[in-house]
């Protein structure tokens, strides 16, 4: 049976790449924007929602779409993120809030929806990053940023913990990539197709679940 797949912040950047990766190798792939488009990819085997995680009422509204097609999720990917205070030292109001609505609040809002709809031994991953972990923090910049992908990273571990039984999920560092992210990230050294390529690696090992990742060096992270 074809493979079902739900991506978030599938417009552009390692969403998008990882949408078409999945595409390529044979999956039914559902994704999102604020907007809900993904501009310049035509292709029978990909749906895009609608969806800002930072409105609950648009999650809402989102889930309840998504309930209507009773699909059965293989694997989903909370990839959606925002670092509006990246490379930043200051804490500021407005992106500490926004950094926390959309990277912890809306993601785990969305992600309580959706667990019902992955099948049995399906997947999940937490895009994450590098920058939340703790242990290896050794930074004083983009505190909004390191803290929402810290919780980000709890959120993950409290999952694993729940679903020992059903789901096998995962806390990964794409690397640093080529992204819209900041401005700053043009000088990255993946693109989002070789970081998509090197989570896609990732999903093939028989990893345990609880893994946190970095998907740029193959290697597990201290958390
Ligand atoms: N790039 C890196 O070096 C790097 C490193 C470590 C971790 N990460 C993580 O990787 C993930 C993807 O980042 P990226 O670098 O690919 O960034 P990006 O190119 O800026 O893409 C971000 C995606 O998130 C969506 N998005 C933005 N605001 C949203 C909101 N309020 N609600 C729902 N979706 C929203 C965007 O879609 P629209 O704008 O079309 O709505 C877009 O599809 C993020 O979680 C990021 O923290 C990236």
């Amino acid at each position: 049976m074809q493979k079902k797949a739900l991506v978030t912040g599938a417009s552009k950047g390692i969403g998008r790449a990882l949408c078409e990766l999945l595409l390529a190798n044979g999956f039914e792939v559902h994704g999102t924007s604020r907007d809900g488009r993904m501009k310049g990819l035509t292709n029978s085997q990909m749906f895009m929602y609608a969806l800002d995680l930072s409105k609950v009422d648009i999650i809402e509204a989102f889930h309840k779409q998504l309930q209507t097609k009773g699909l059965p999720f293989d694997l989903v990917i909370n990839n959606a993120g925002i670092g509006p205070d990246l490379n930043t030292f200051e804490p500021k109001a407005d992106t500490l809030r926004s950094t926390l609505a959309v990277n912890v609040e809306g993601t785990i809002l969305h992600t309580e929806l959706v667990l019902p709809m992955i099948r049995k031994g399906g997947m999940l991953l937490n895009i994450s990053s590098k920058m939340g972990s703790i242990a290896s923090c050794v930074g004083t910049d983009s505190i909004a940023y390191r803290i929402s992908k810290s919780a980000l990273n709890m959120y993950g571990k409290i999952l694993t913990n729940r679903h020992k039984e059903d789901i096998r999920i995962a806390t990964i560092h794409p690397g640093w990539v080529r992204t819209e992210i900041t401005a700053d990230n043009i000088h990255a050294r993946l693109s989002p197709e070789e970081s998509a390529s090197r989570i896609w690696s990732f999903m093939q090992q028989d990893f345990q679940s609880g893994t946190y990742w970095d998907a740029e060096r193959g290697e597990g992270l201290p958390w």
